[in-house]
């Protein structure tokens, strides 16, 4: 058991699903992943580790495609850098990188065909075995300045409501539905039962504006749901709809709410991911304040 704040986990094992394409994104993901484009100073994915470690999290498995191999790379020891920087006395460089230190260990396995969320999930099964775990899609941040606690809050109601899976939900203009999975809630409050949910619904079948905001946590059954759960009209297994199935089965799932300061930045198109990094850069404590001048300058000339 790991001790995070002043509550106790028993939640070690994380799945960070990574095999997308990045279409939205090209051409700047023709050779790199999209959980590689930096945000600020740090690509993508080391904000959602950091994020899972603050959390109680030990044992992270990426579920990588082709092209995504300098993930490893990035989270991988590269002893000849760290020579060259110990040698210019610049070895503080890659200190938040010194992840076995912390205790966290990574592993990779392949989706070998895009089939869809769910199966990239399903690829886990072997990892995971019979435990509770974790899922944090690679694309979507959650917090600015500080990793948000949601997936430790995800795991306290995980366990206090004994359902087989909880997820955090946040509110989304009513016209973005069609781009989330949505969820039915039964109950107000932070936390509440889901009646039902509809990945990427019109507007007119959306239950309500509470969209699922990429973090998980899961009883291992859901691994026999995704098995039983059918293919969609583009040929891919969601994740929504193995959840479904487990309500219909009669199992509990139960929503939680980001917090008002826990804003999630989800980078799969330009528009959004333009905005993050603006956000974060504006906003880093050492370059921020002469990125401000210089943008306001900028913004002065009528760009
Ligand atoms: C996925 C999920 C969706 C969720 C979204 C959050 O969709 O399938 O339910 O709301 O992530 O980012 P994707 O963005 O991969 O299409």
């Amino acid at each position: 058991m790991t001790k995070t704040g002043n509550k106790t986990v028993n939640i070690h094992n994380a799945v960070i699903p990574v095999a997308g394409l990045g279409t939205r994104l090209l051409p700047a993901t023709k050779s790199q992943p999209k959980e590689m484009l930096p945000v600020g100073k740090k690509p993508i994915v080391q904000y959602i580790v950091e994020e899972l470690h603050l959390c109680g999290i030990e044992r992270v498995l990426f579920v990588t495609g082709r092209g995504k191999s300098s993930i490893e790379d990035h989270f991988d020891d590269d002893p000849d850098l760290i020579r060259t920087l110990r040698e210019s006395g610049k070895e503080d460089l890659l200190e938040e990188l010194e992840y076995e230190r912390m205790g966290l260990h990574f592993l990779y396995t392949r989706q070998r065909r895009q089939r869809g969320l769910g199966d990239a999930v399903l690829c886990a099964e072997n990892f995971i075995g019979t435990e509770p775990f974790v899922v944090a899609l690679g694309d979507s941040i959650i917090g600015r300045h500080e990793p948000s606690l949601i997936v430790k809050r995800l795991i306290e109601a995980f366990e206090v409501h004994q359902a087989s899976c909880a997820i955090a939900v946040e509110e989304v203009p009513i016209e973005e539905v069609s781009m989330y999975g949505i969820v039915k809630p039964s109950g107000e409050g932070e936390v509440f039962e889901i009646g039902d949910l509809i990945e990427k619904p019109r507007r007119e079948e959306a239950a309500s504006n509470l969209a699922i905001a990429g973090r998980y946590v899961f009883a291992p059954d859901l691994f026999e749901a995704i098995k039983r759960t059918g293919y969609d009209h583009r040929g891919e297994i969601q994740l929504t709809d193995a959840i479904r199935l487990m309500l219909r089965e009669g199992k509990r799932v139960v929503g939680m709410r980001l917090s008002a300061n826990e804003k999630r930045y989800d980078i799969g198109n330009f528009e959004s991911y333009f905005e993050t990094f603006v956000e974060f850069a504006l906003t880093d404590p050492v370059y921020g304040r002469r990125l401000r001048n210089h943008v306001k300058e900028l913004l002065g000339e009528n760009l």
